[in-house]
């Protein structure tokens, strides 16, 4: 074991600041292995975008319980695709909407399709623009607030409830169940290097609560009730009467996965996001006054907090063949960790990548959305519910600043990240809101 590189699932400094630690394993190449994990990790931008873009060779199947509990089967096979298959079933979380491959992942994001329909999100903008305006004018009144636990995460949850149709009376209800949730990715559930299997296999005392086992009892309930009537003009009616697009219906356990997955995938992605990008807006000179002059740039200035500061930091594959991914030869089997945050500062595609400049040439091609058959599919909803939220924000203030002494002063920033190895984004930021005049 290589015992002086630091482990990136559980050394404390990478988890709360992984940016040096991508520069240390980018200068390996951008295609290397972890020293110790048996892992390859892919640092490289270009390296990254084949990779994402090649589902024929690729596997999704770990990508939510994550490549660090062992495979439950012994690669044995120039193309594993029939093993992996097989034994679907013994990979945690292997039936989510993200780790599913090939037409049953086709046709399950055909569903989710049939949500996000233009006139479903143009309906869906304006009831976030009214909620935007209400909690904005609510938090500026106070003179200021914990933006995540007051503004970010409750907002996107709301957001997210009000797609799915989530009837008004039972949303603050989602609201705290998803406020038991532990961030994804902490370090707690990574086991230390070189006890994969034997972290695997231990036993539990006290099982996990899953805040999404709450919700998916609420999600038997609307779509089995409305499974038993005529189909109507509601959002929950026509997603439990929605049908795949070979016309067969899906089982009401798959619409209640995909619905809690829509919460889970769209929950601390946005809200860190939200934190992120506020903490841009506030430290980076002029920036702030020239986006409330000019909101028009919002959308320019989210895209390089995305690209810069985005919320996912990795995702992750399968191999299914021997191939070679950048000067790297690997086998089937091969558990890779696509590191898009890296992807995104990797200084081949990047002019002074760690940079943040508003209007990047080219700057939607990063990666913090992924790229490929899995691309998120919330991408247009995150980034208009951001964008409005940060309209709302710059309409309402007349100056934004962070506590100073929660966070230091520009020059000397305290900031409290999450210490996850999936995530980035901040557990608080303390903001200080001037009421426009
Ligand atoms: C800033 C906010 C967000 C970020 C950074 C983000 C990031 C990502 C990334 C990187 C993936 C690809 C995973 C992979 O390739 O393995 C993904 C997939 C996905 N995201 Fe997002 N996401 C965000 C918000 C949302 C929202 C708001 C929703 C919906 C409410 C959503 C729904 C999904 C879904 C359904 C997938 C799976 C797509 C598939 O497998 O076909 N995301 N997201």
């Amino acid at each position: 074991m290589n015992t002086t590189e630091r482990d990136y699932y559980t050394d404390r400094t990478v988890l709360l600041d992984p940016y040096d630690w991508f520069e240390e394993m980018r200068a390996k190449g951008p295609v290397c292995r972890m020293a110790n994990r048996d892992l390859v990790l892919v640092t490289g931008f270009a390296e990254a975008v084949e990779l994402l873009n090649n589902a024929a060779d690729w596997s999704n199947a770990i990508s939510v319980s994550g490549p660090l509990l062992p495979l439950p089967f012994e690669p044995d096979a120039e193309d594993i695709s029939g093993q992996i298959e097989e034994h679907r079933g013994d990979i945690p979380l292997a039936d989510l909407l993200v780790a599913k491959d090939g037409t049953p992942h086709a046709q399950s994001r055909a569903l989710i399709s049939a949500l996000f329909t233009p006139s479903r999100l143009k309906a869906n903008q304006a009831y976030v623009t009214a909620l935007a305006d209400r909690m904005v004018r609510g938090v500026v009144a106070q003179g200021g607030c914990e933006l995540i636990g007051a503004i970010a995460s409750p907002f996107v949850t709301f957001v997210v409830s009000d797609i799915l149709g989530v009837p008004e009376a039972d949303r603050d209800d989602f609201r705290r169940i998803i406020d038991l949730a532990p961030p994804p990715g902490n370090m707690e559930a990574a086991p230390p290097p070189g006890k994969e299997a034997e972290w695997a296999a231990r036993p539990r005392e006290t099982e996990e609560v899953n805040p999404l086992e709450y919700m998916a009892a609420y999600f038997y309930r609307y779509i089995s009730e409305r499974r038993a009537q005529p189909p109507r003009e509601d959002v929950l009616s026509e997603f439990a009467h929605s049908r795949y697009p070979d016309g067969t219906q899906p089982d009401i356990p798959e619409l209640i996965r995909l619905a809690t997955f829509l919460f889970g995938a769209g929950q601390d992605t946005s809200a860190k996001l939200i934190g992120n990008a506020m903490r841009y807006l506030v430290d980076v000179p002029g920036l702030q006054q020239q986006l409330r002059d000019d909101h028009s740039l919002i959308p320019a200035f989210l895209e390089e907090v995305l690209r810069l500061e985005g919320s996912t930091k990795v995702v992750k594959r399968l191999a299914r063949r021997a191939m070679r991914v950048g000067d790297m030869e690997i086998a089937p089997g091969t558990k890779v960790v696509i590191a898009i945050s890296a992807a995104n500062r990797d200084p081949r595609r990047w002019e002074e990548p760690h940079a943040f400049r508003l209007g990047r040439p080219g700057i939607k091609q990063h990666l913090a959305f992924g790229r490929g058959a899995h691309t998120c599919a919330g991408a247009p909803l995150a980034r208009y519910e951001v964008r409005i939220i940060f309209e709302k924000f710059l309409e309402h203030t007349r100056w934004i600043s962070l506590s100073e002494d929660r966070h230091g002063t520009a020059e000397n920033r305290i900031l409290d990240f999450e210490p996850t190895y999936s995530m980035r984004g901040l557990a608080n930021l303390h903001v200080e809101l001037e009421p426009a005049v």
